[in-house]
């Protein structure tokens, strides 16, 4: 197993400071994103410009907070600002895909360029920082009780914070009831899109249908649904612990324990069932983090794994039902072509598919630079079965 990475620091590093310098401290650096400890700290505070603070961080070099919380995320609104101004302009000459990864590589910098920006959770994860939130609960959510002290990004704890009002505010899913919630963990695929949740709550079920798998169940909304109409036995997966976790405690708070059963990280369960969903990240690319797994999937691992695996998976009579968007189509990530091969080379045909268009506010956001894309988007759910 390899060692947690640490960075050190020395608390008074100030040329101003007429304090011989403390010896250095050091603490467990914790990145979701998986960034490397930097190996330059320095220490900020309520004095540091955002300038300074911008150059320091293009450099590579992270600035340990130590003044006032709120101070902190103005700084880092500041530095945010900054990145943008100098950011390339979009290029009107650019294909989708081109814009596609642009966006991406300008996001990285961005997140990189902020990332410098750090925070030290206390042993109990606590932030020790004047007008500091009590992030403990939070950070106990998202990481697990606390094991030592542990420095972060500040927009990692910011993700972490907002995460939490999420599962506690939870998320209207209409497709279940009038007010019923379900209630996203960190890092977990939120179903904030109630378009694709309808699709499976309006798609007609096979006949008789008694069991079901729901593959990569995020929250679980989608067994969740599955339940409600009727299915017995609906088996839920999920590559993320974090997920797997998070549908069990929905099915819960649903009363569906007794019909949702969540399972491992293997995509398919053992045995067959009459019906299998599938809503796989939309878009083949790389996830960059653990909270991209459920946007993005490398190589399309995930839709080639539920195809080619389904027609073993299902009863007699039985249906997969594949949730996917066409923006990987509009980006050029993939072609129409590439996906309806793929599903007969599986051995599968299409009976029906179900059309919808996105309701999502981003759709309508035209400052956003993939807008063109975004507002021809159409989400289908794929009736499939074997040929
Ligand atoms: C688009 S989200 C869908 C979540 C949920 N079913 C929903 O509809 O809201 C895709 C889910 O697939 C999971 N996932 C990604 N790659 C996977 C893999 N190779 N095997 C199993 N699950 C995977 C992600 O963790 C994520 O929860």
């Amino acid at each position: 197993m390899s060692a947690t990475p640490t960075i050190s620091w020395s608390e008074d590093v100030s040329a101003r400071s007429a304090q011989p310098a403390q010896p250095a401290r050091s603490a467990h650096w914790h990145s979701e994103s998986c960034a490397p400890p930097p190996h330059r700290v320095v220490v900020a505070d309520d004095r540091t410009k955002a300038a300074t603070a911008y150059q320091l961080a293009c450099e590579g070099t992270a600035l340990l907070w130590r003044g006032d919380f709120h101070n902190a995320r103005q700084l880092l609104r500041a530095m945010g600002r900054r990145i943008d101004r100098k950011a390339n302009p979009a290029r009107p000459d650019a294909t989708p895909a081109e814009s596609f990864h642009l966006h991406r590589r300008a996001r990285g910098h961005r997140a990189r360029v902020l990332g410098k920006l750090l925070v030290l959770l206390e042993d109990d994860h606590s932030l020790t920082l004047r007008r500091a939130p009590d992030v403990r609960r939070a950070c106990t959510e998202a990481y697990g009780p606390p094991r030592g002290g542990r420095v972060v990004s500040l927009t990692e704890l910011l993700g972490v914070i907002g995460a939490h009002q999420w599962r506690e505010k939870g998320v209207e899913v209409p497709a279940l009831g009038d007010g019923v919630r379900v209630h996203p963990h960190y890092g977990v695929f939120s179903p904030v899109r109630g378009e694709y949740v309808d699709l499976v709550a309006q798609a007609p079920l096979p006949a008789n249908p008694r069991t079901a798998f729901d593959l990569g169940t995020g929250t679980g909304v989608l067994a969740a649904v599955l339940a409600r109409r009727g299915l017995s036995h609906v088996v839920a997966t999920d590559i993320s612990p974090r997920a797997l976790a998070c549908a069990r405690e929905n099915a819960g708070r649903l009363g569906l324990a007794g019909r949702v059963e969540v399972g491992g990280p293997d995509l398919y369960p053992e045995g067959r069932a009459d019906l299998v969903v599938c809503n796989p990240p939309w878009l083949p690319a790389r996830p960059t983090s653990t909270v991209e797994q459920g946007v993005y999937d490398p190589d399309g691992t995930m839709l080639h794994g539920f195809l080619h695996g389904l027609a073993a998976h299902l009863n007699p009579g039985g249906e997969g039902w594949l949730v996917l968007s066409d923006l990987a189509e509009h980006l050029g990530l993939r072609t129409r072509e590439a996906l309806l091969t793929a599903i007969t080379t599986a051995g599968l045909r299409v009976t029906d598919r179900l059309d919808t268009s996105p309701r999502h506010p981003r759709a309508r956001d035209t400052t956003d630079p993939l807008h063109r894309v975004r507002a021809a988007e159409v989400t289908s759910l794929w009736r499939l079965i074997p040929d």
